[in-house]
């Protein structure tokens, strides 16, 4: 698929595009010769990954943006049009996990935090980047959200709220931007093998059990979730917005 598909002469921002999940879109999306702004807190592992992906086709640009921090955010879309141009297609990729354990233990500091950086965050950047790419008739939102905000994750409340906000944030700005142009889809990934899931993958009663019941027995990676982005991103979709594309080896079937 990914030969054929072209983002040339296309704008993307990625959060959390360092590592993971993210890494892997921005490297697809560079391949397919899109400029790309990757960004989260740490510039180093962000400039480290923009050496690893230098001289594919697109170029990749490095961003230090606390995406919880209004300021910053405003900083890092102005940013990007100045060195870049008007941004095409918007990743609202990172994401925290905090809260993890029994519901009644969940504080009000873990319910800001999660709302900030995976909820809060999205709608700025979307309040940030969606008015150009209205008057250019154009553009492609994609939230990555999780098989977690389709089914609650046991003892992970606040991340499946928060998860199952981003997907229903998607339908609504998917019939709002349509006539506009935009289109917004999610991508919920099953159990990916990044730092973010490590909890999960290292645990070994858990990876066998995985092993023995999902109908792809194994843990999924980040490159097998980037196929669907660059897919989302590009012109081929232009007929395709406000879907959840599940990628989880079959887990929830
Ligand atoms: N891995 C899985 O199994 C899985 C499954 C379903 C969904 N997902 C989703 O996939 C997305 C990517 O996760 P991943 O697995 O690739 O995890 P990861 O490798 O840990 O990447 C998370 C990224 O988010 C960035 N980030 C975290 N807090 C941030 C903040 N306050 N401001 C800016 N950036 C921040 C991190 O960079 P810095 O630390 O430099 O800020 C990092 O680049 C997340 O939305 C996650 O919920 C993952």
């Amino acid at each position: 698929m990914s030969a054929s598909i072209s983002l040339k002469g296309k704008v993307a921002l990625v959060t959390g595009g360092g590592r993971g999940i993210g890494k892997a879109i921005a490297k697809r999306f560079a391949e397919a010769g899109a400029d790309v702004v990757i960004a989260s807190r740490k510039l180093e592992n962000l400039e480290a990954t923009a050496k690893e992906l230098a001289g594919l086709p697109g170029r990749v640009v490095p961003m230090a943006c606390h995406v919880g921090r209004l300021d910053q955010l405003e900083n890092l879309v102005r940013e990007t049009e100045a060195q870049l141009g008007p941004i095409d297609i918007l990743v609202n990729n990172s994401a925290t996990n905090i809260g993890q354990g029994p519901s009644l233990e969940i504080t009000d500091e873990m319910l800001d935090k999660i709302v900030e950086i995976n909820i809060k965050a999205a709608i700025r950047l979307v309040r940030l980047t969606v008015p150009k790419m209205i008057e250019r008739g154009k553009g492609s939102i994609i939230n990555i959200s999780s098989i977690a905000g389709l089914e609650p994750q046991p003892q992970g409340l606040l991340y499946s709220f928060s998860k199952a906000g981003l997907i229903m944030m998607t339908r609504g700005w998917a019939r709002e931007f349509g006539p506009l142009g935009v289109r917004c889809n999610t991508i919920a990934p099953g159990l990916i093998q990044t730092d973010f899931s490590e909890y999960f993958w290292k645990d070994d009663k858990y990876r066998s059990h995985l092993e023995q019941t999902q109908p792809i027995p194994r843990i999924g990676q980040p490159h097998e979730i980037s196929h669907a982005a660059l897919y989302l991103a590009s012109d081929e979709a232009s007929y395709v917005t406000g879907q959840v594309f599940v990628i989880d080896g079959g887990m929830t079937a």
